[in-house]
């Protein structure tokens, strides 16, 4: 957190051209949550005393998208460069006496910890300065403008490039646009996040013109109108190059979520979570995972997932938005959201869990099985080929093979109850709403339609005609033909 008067502001305003999209750029999705989301997170860990996110082409889209509690948006109509988009937002600092951190909404990867590094960067210089530091007022007239985040990327191309003096001082920011030859060499970038002391940054907005290859009013050029007036904005370069990291194409945004990625299964492995071929695993960020569990190839965790201890999760299963306790195997090819599956539970291989539903300790649901807004007892088992559905399964019930409830009449949707330790032969239909009762047995292939009582057997099923050496009088029948 930042312990000097901050005010954070955000710009998302921008079509995002090169993203040839119908969407705004900054609401495309990284790991399930808006490319801006994340930039707002980095945002928030210092938390500023105020957030203004700067919006302009399709806006409502964006406030949705970000839905961000106390934040404040202002419109920027056209968008005429970073520069304009943020003196659109003069209202928001240009009487305040604090600074100002300007940051793309394209630059999903900053970590807050780097904002706030870079906030203490910037305490430095200026108690470097002799500046009284007790409330960090009053500090006009004093030399240091700001800072800016740098990084030496491996490839700068499309980046403004960092001109700076051997004081870190930066002299200016060459776009690529209107770089020559030698400025295209430099690979320290622009990061497009800095601090700028407020009222240096309204007079030197106010000088800024658009003559430049995009004839847009770059911010950067801030830096060098400050310069001229021996205020200077200081290049921070930082380690870590991913966290500076823009997204202009899709490509960027591909390459970018595979690093955040890469963060979060470094996290929980160094935590104790085994992955099997990591690249393969898609993990979200509301994912949190305990110790000795096992992930295999080709898993996702979506949502606010949470494993306990020891459990399993082989091949090619996503889970969404579950709560899935210890101990448990998630069986290949299975599928799960919305749901709870208690302590030593087994899932699969190819099942399909639902919205709803709770399956407690040691029940199993076997390949081919659906379960859709039900709970299903300790110790059931329901092994094969089944749909459960709005149903209530008390502990220790057998589901036989083929068992349907037949939960749906084309208008309602009805529930089905088997109590405590029932035993549902393969292919019942359970016509709902119905109720079997404890210990109750029905026949295989019964259509059961009525409440079963407790311990009875419900049968429904012609009898069997067998009829004597049928296969050779079959034969003759044809052989006269
Ligand atoms: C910008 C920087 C560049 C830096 C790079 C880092 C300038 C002139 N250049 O270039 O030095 O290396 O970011 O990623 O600042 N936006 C508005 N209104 C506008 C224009 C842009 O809100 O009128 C927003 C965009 O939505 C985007 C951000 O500002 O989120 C940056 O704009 P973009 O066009 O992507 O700038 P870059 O060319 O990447
Ligand atoms: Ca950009």
């Amino acid at each position: 957190m930042i312990d000097f008067p901050l005010i954070a502001v955000v710009l998302a305003a921008g079509k995002g051209t090169r993203f040839k999209s119908e969407k705004p750029k900054v609401v495309h999705q990284i790991l399930g949550k808006p490319m801006l989301w994340y930039t707002l997170f980095g945002v928030r860990w210092i938390k500023p005393q105020k957030t203004v996110i700067v919006v302009g082409h399709k806006k409502d889209e964006v406030i949705n998208a970000v839905n961000c509690d106390g934040c404040e948006f202002v419109y920027q109509e056209n968008q005429m460069g970073t520069g304009h988009a943020v003196y659109t937002a003069k209202e928001y600092f240009k009487d305040f006496d604090g600074y100002v951190l300007i940051i793309n909404g394209d630059t999903p990867l900053v970590r807050g910890e780097t904002l706030h590094n870079a906030g203490e960067y910037l305490k430095a210089l200026i108690r470097y300065e002799g500046a009284d530091l007790t409330n960090y007022r009053g500090y006009r007239n004093k030399s240091i403008a700001g800072v800016v985040l740098t990084a030496r990327v491996p490839n700068p191309y499309g980046y403004g490039r960092i001109i700076k003096d051997k004081d870190h001082r930066v002299i200016k920011i060459v776009e690529e646009k209107d770089a020559n030859n030698q400025e295209k060499q430099i690979n320290e970038v622009n990061s497009g996040i800095y601090f700028f002391y407020a009222p240096y940054l309204i007079q030197a907005l106010e000088k800024l013109e658009n003559k430049n290859a995009q004839e847009e009013y770059y911010l950067t050029d801030v830096i060098e109108i400050l310069r001229q007036e021996e205020k200077y904005v200081y290049a921070l370069e930082i380690p870590d190059y991913t966290e500076i990291l823009g997204v202009n194409d899709r490509l960027q945004l591909a390459g970018v979520e595979n690093i955040l990625k890469e963060r979060y299964i470094s996290f929980w492995a160094l935590n104790g979570t085994t992955f099997h071929n990591p690249q393969s695993v898609w993990i979200e960020f509301d994912v949190d995972l305990s110790k000795d569990v096992e992930v295999h190839q080709n898993v996702v965790l979506q949502g606010k997932t949470f494993i306990d201890e020891g459990t399993v999760i082989e091949p090619n299963c996503i889970i969404r938005n579950s709560k899935i306790g210890k101990n448990v195997k998630i069986l290949a090819n299975s599928y799960i959201e919305d749901s709870e599956i208690q302590d030593n539970a087994v899932i699969g291989p190819f099942a399909r869990i639902r919205g709803g539903s709770v399956i407690k300790e040691e029940a199993v649901i076997g390949n081919f099985v659906e379960v859709k807004n039900s709970v299903i007892g300790r110790k059931t088992n329901a092994r094969h080929l089944s749909y459960l559905g709005d149903a209530e399964i008390g502990e220790e019930v057998n589901i036989g093979a083929g068992t349907i409830t037949c939960n749906f009449d084309g208008f309602k949707k009805h529930k089905t109850v088997i109590k405590d330790r029932a035993f549902i032969g393969s292919d019942t239909m359970l016509v709902a709403p119905v109720v079997i009762g404890e210990e109750a047995i029905t026949g295989s292939g019964s259509v059961i339609t009525k409440d079963v009582p407790d311990k009875a057997l419900a049968i429904e099923r012609n009898h069997q005609k067998i009829i004597e050496n049928y296969a050779e009088k079959r034969k003759k029948k044809y052989e006269k033909s």
